[in-house]
């Protein structure tokens, strides 16, 4: 499989046509931005992190969780061939413990526990610097159907459950994530994007310490050690 044309670049991604008008080849780069694009810099070693992080992740989500994904094929240490999909314009954020926005937006101190997993939309769209929705108002934007928009609550609390187990047996604590769904040709929903540490918020299990972009977000340093040892917890 080799890339044809390139059809889009992304903040961390560059996407390539193929010979087969149902597979794209992602190239993962080193790139890395915040904050909608208002902070530029390149985290050494990332792409091939995140290509590979996301595959292994995405094979054991198909296989262990009975999540479809995009994943079909790792080519090389950044390069990966996917199933074409339409993506959903939504981002779709699962949290586990305070963090971030939420904590930001809610005044609660990041590391308080939830009962419960939360789930939260956010409309992908940049000139709108991505602005958090409800299911009713993805409904009233035609982002997604109503049996769509109950799949991919299925399938993003079926992800959390595998994945906070997965990383739990790693010494990590998985705080929150953000994925991505498309639809392929025949309107199957499936996982797209990738699951990283730039799309997870990862905690040592005994120092809390940030394995994930918030050191980049936050200019913590030591952002590509981190990178490095989130990776050596993979297996
Ligand atoms: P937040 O607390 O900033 O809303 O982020 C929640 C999770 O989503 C966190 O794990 C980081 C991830 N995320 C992305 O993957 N892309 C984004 O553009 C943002 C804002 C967050
Ligand atoms: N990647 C996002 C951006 O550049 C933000 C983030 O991950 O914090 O806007």
């Amino acid at each position: 499989m080799e890339k044809r044309e390139q059809l889009y670049e992304g903040k961390a991604k560059k996407v390539f046509l193929t010979d087969d008008p149902e597979l794209l080849i992602v190239s993962y780069k080193d790139d890395a931005t915040a904050f909608n694009g208002l902070k530029k810099g390149t985290i050494t070693g990332k792409g091939v992190i995140n290509n590979k992080m996301s595959n292994l992740l995405m094979q054991k989500l198909d296989k262990e969780a009975g999540v479809p994904t995009h994943f079909v094929e790792e080519l090389s240490d950044r390069d990966t061939v996917v199933k074409k999909v339409s993506i959903v314009p939504l981002e779709v954020i699962i949290r586990n413990i305070a963090a971030g926005s939420f904590s930001k937006n809610y005044g609660v101190e990041e590391g308080v526990v939830f009962d419960q997993p939360t789930i939260e939309f956010s409309y992908k769209n940049d000139d709108l610097g991505d602005p958090l929705i409800n299911d009713y108002h993805a409904l009233a934007l035609k982002l997604a159907t109503p049996e769509e928009i109950e799949t991919i609550k299925k399938y993003a609390f079926a992800v959390n459950d595998y994945l906070k187990a997965y990383w739990k047996a790693r010494g990590v604590i998985l705080v929150d994530f953000k994925l991505e769904f498309g639809r392929l040709s025949d309107g199957t929903i499936v996982l797209a994007d990738e699951i990283s540490p730039d799309t997870c918020r990862f905690w040592d299990a005994e120092t809390k310490e940030k394995l994930d972009k918030d050191r980049f977000r936050r200019d913590l340093g030591g952002v590509e050690d981190a990178y490095a040892e989130i990776m050596g917890r993979l297996s």
